[in-house]
């Protein structure tokens, strides 16, 4: 609402300008809901483009496993041959153990929330979860560097790897093409001033594809909310005003270079955080103890008892099973525990 006044006052005029700002207040808190409910949304999504993938990585891991299992009962006559289809049943079950815990931090809520992450660990963690979902006639290297901590979460790191290199892999089409990401640590400096950045360190992403590439015209509206070229129900226009609502959150920047039927390259700059995090301390030999420990193994499966029970004594520890949560609290009012 505007209102327009003139008073007459001790023969002074006084001209004033009344603004309500209700309505403007509740426009900006409407689109920050929808704002949030839409990064909400487009991550599920892009956990839901996972699943197919990582099925897929899950089915061979499984038949390795198995496979190895059954050579190592009925068809290994030697303690050799037996020991070689442990050691693969044991690396592939960690390549299976590494890939859950990825999809984890990809789905996490606590680490969404996290203020700052490892830029390459990040970015290796998209990469290896990209791969999983873009089929292998598409190359994709990386050449990344280590740059220390952004002002992101991994998950959103994650978003926005993804959503670009789905839109590569868009823009390639079905036929052998290359996506290139790399990651450097860049000085923005006065001079080389981008988009209003403050002048400092940042890790500069980029991604670069042969695809299709942009004309001038869509080249301005990509980031716009629900602008997409491709058809109503293989796009919905959203993924690129994802990925720069993140960026403009966490004062970074986002452009766009490209050659119509050569191919595009997205900048992406975050601004680097200093010092280590607390909890980015790891296990050294100095906080590592060696003594022997009492510990209490609980879980309601046998096999996963007898499993850690076995692997826990080989350390020289001692260990004793609960089957639940009562059967350990019982265990914990007689005996002292080290480890729960
Ligand atoms: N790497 C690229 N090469 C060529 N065109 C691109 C590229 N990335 C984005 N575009 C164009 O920008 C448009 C908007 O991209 P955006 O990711 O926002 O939406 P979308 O991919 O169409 O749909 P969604 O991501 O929601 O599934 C695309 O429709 C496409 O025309
Ligand atoms: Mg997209």
């Amino acid at each position: 609402m505007l209102i327009l006044f003139w008073g007459r006052r001790f023969g002074d005029g006084i001209l004033g300008v009344l603004r309500d700002y209700t309505t403007k207040r509740e426009a900006e808190e409407t689109r920050k809901r929808l704002e949030e409910q839409l990064h909400h949304a487009r991550k599920l999504e892009a956990v839901g483009t996972l699943a197919g993938g990582v099925a897929h990585e899950f089915n061979n891991i499984l038949s390795i496993i198995l496979g190895r299992a059954e050579i190592a009962e009925y068809v290994a006559d030697d303690e050799e041959s037996r020991k070689k289809s442990l050691s693969i049943i044991v690396k592939t079950t960690l390549r299976a153990k590494d890939l859950v815990r990825k999809l984890l931090m990809f789905s996490s809520k606590e680490i969404e929330m996290a203020e700052y992450s490892n830029m390459k660990a990040s970015v290796d963690e998209a990469i290896a979860l990209v791969r999983t979902t873009i089929p292998s006639f598409i190359s994709i290297t990386s050449d990344i560097e280590e740059c220390g901590s952004v002002y992101a979460s991994s998950t959103e790191i994650h978003q926005i790897i993804l959503n670009l290199c789905t839109n590569a892999y868009h823009a390639i089409g079905d036929r052998a093409g290359f996506i290139e990401l790399s990651l450097r640590k860049v000085d923005v400096t006065v001079t080389t001033l981008l988009d209003g950045l403050t002048p400092g360190p940042y890790a500069l992403l980029t991604v670069r594809d042969d695809g299709v590439g942009l004309d001038d015209e869509t080249r301005l509206k990509i980031f716009e909310p629900f602008y997409t070229t491709k058809g109503p129900s293989k796009g919905t226009g959203l993924g690129l005003s994802v990925v720069h609502g993140i960026i403009k959150s966490r004062k970074g920047s986002v452009n766009v270079s490209s050659k119509l039927g050569k191919g595009s390259a997205f900048f992406i700059y975050l601004p680097i955080a200093g010092g280590v995090k607390q909890n980015e301390v790891s296990m050294t030999s100095e906080n590592r103890s060696d003594a022997s420990l009492k510990i209490l193994v609980v879980d309601d499966e046998q096999e996963v008892r007898d499993v850690h029970q076995t692997l826990i004594s080989s350390l020289g520890h001692m260990t004793e099973c609960a089957e639940g949560p009562e059967e350990a609290i019982a265990l914990t009012k007689k005996e002292k525990f080290d480890i729960v």
